[in-house]
């Protein structure tokens, strides 16, 4: 029978799914593996569920002798080494799609938050600080006619521009190859990355972390940026070089910033922590029930057509 592990866990109805057809062991404590553990693990199954914290490089792949698949649970790869797994003829997947809506729901949260100094706002009462109305308490901003500019337009950052007609937003973007079929659809205007950062009142970033996206925002683009504007990331943490993003911060430029992802997560540095215009959430881009349910039987299903001696439908690399 096929062994696979599971290194967190998920849905337990897609589990069992697994369970009716191999031989299925989770990680059933609820901690990531360390990676002596992920190391010890490879060599002993045929396929890996894995999280986007689980790093799949050149020395786990190669204790991988068995593993036909290593199944993500999560959009973004940048855990994998995908030219050598490719190489040595291992599936890698991910879950597109199903977490679209969730991330840019939250994309979209954290701009009005951000804007509309939400999370400060809820401090003050909790402070025991609301006393009175006040003409100039908390003061923010509208989005309404303002500019969004959002840099990488694929599945998430088109559903951010969807969702950004509905407030009143111009939207400008900036992806690595143009989109023309889908700009009449939202009204999307396709712009130089350097006009973007100029011409944007409020950023949001939904680009994969490559070589090419590593620090891609950097003291020179923050300098390039209006000083009022507001700036969200959901994608991942080094596409913002965060200490850079700090002195900007610490020059009092910028409105405010909310952040999902972190350069090195799971750290947060305590000078973010300590900004009232910062919010930092805990990397929950995804994390709706219906979205981590309709992950967890994504990975699930490329597990069982990688085993059943198919092509996974997920596959993060061409084949042809
Ligand atoms: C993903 O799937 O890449 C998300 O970052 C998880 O929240």
């Amino acid at each position: 029978m096929k062994k696979v592990y599971i290194s967190r866990m998920i849905d337990e109805d897609a589990v069992k799914l697994l369970r009716e057809k191999f031989h299925v062991d989770v990680n059933e404590e609820d901690r990531e593996l360390t990676r002596e553990e992920l190391l010890d693990i490879a060599p002993k199954y045929d396929a890996i569920l894995t999280m986007l914290s689980n790093k799949i490089d050149k020395e786990v792949i190669d204790l991988a002798k068995n593993v036909k698949i290593f199944a993500d649970y999560s959009v973004g790869f940048n855990n994998f080494d995908v030219a050598y797994a490719k190489e040595k003829g291992i599936y890698l997947t991910n879950t597109p799609d199903v977490l679209t809506n969730a991330t840019a729901d939250l994309a979209f949260s954290l701009l009005l938050g951000v804007a509309r100094r939400v999370v400060e706002s809820d401090d003050y009462v909790r402070m025991g600080l609301f006393k009175e109305w006040k003409p100039k308490l908390l003061l923010g901003k509208e989005l309404f006619g303002k500019t969004l500019g959002i840099v990488g337009f694929g599945r998430i950052g088109q559903a951010v521009a969807e969702r950004a007609k509905g407030f009143g937003l111009k939207v400008i973007y900036y992806n690595r190859s143009r989109k023309s079929e889908v700009e009449e659809l939202y009204s999307a205007k396709y712009v130089s990355f350097e006009n973007l950062l100029e011409e944007s009142d409020f950023i949001s970033i939904h680009t994969p972390l490559s070589d090419e996206t590593y620090h891609l925002f950097g003291k020179e683009q923050f300098d390039m940026m209006k000083d009022d504007a507001v700036l969200v990331n959901t994608s991942r943490g080094p596409v913002i070089d965060e200490e850079a993003l700090i002195e900007t911060l610490q020059s009092a430029r910028l409105f405010g910033v909310g952040l999902d992802v972190y350069e090195n997560e799971p750290v947060v540095p305590k000078s973010l922590i300590g900004m009232k215009n910062v919010v930092t959430l805990p990397h929950i881009g995804s994390a709706t029930e219906e979205a981590r349910r309709a992950m967890a039987f994504i990975a699930v299903n490329n597990i069982i057509q990688a085993l059943d001696g198919e092509v996974p439908n997920n596959l993060v690399y061409d084949i042809s």
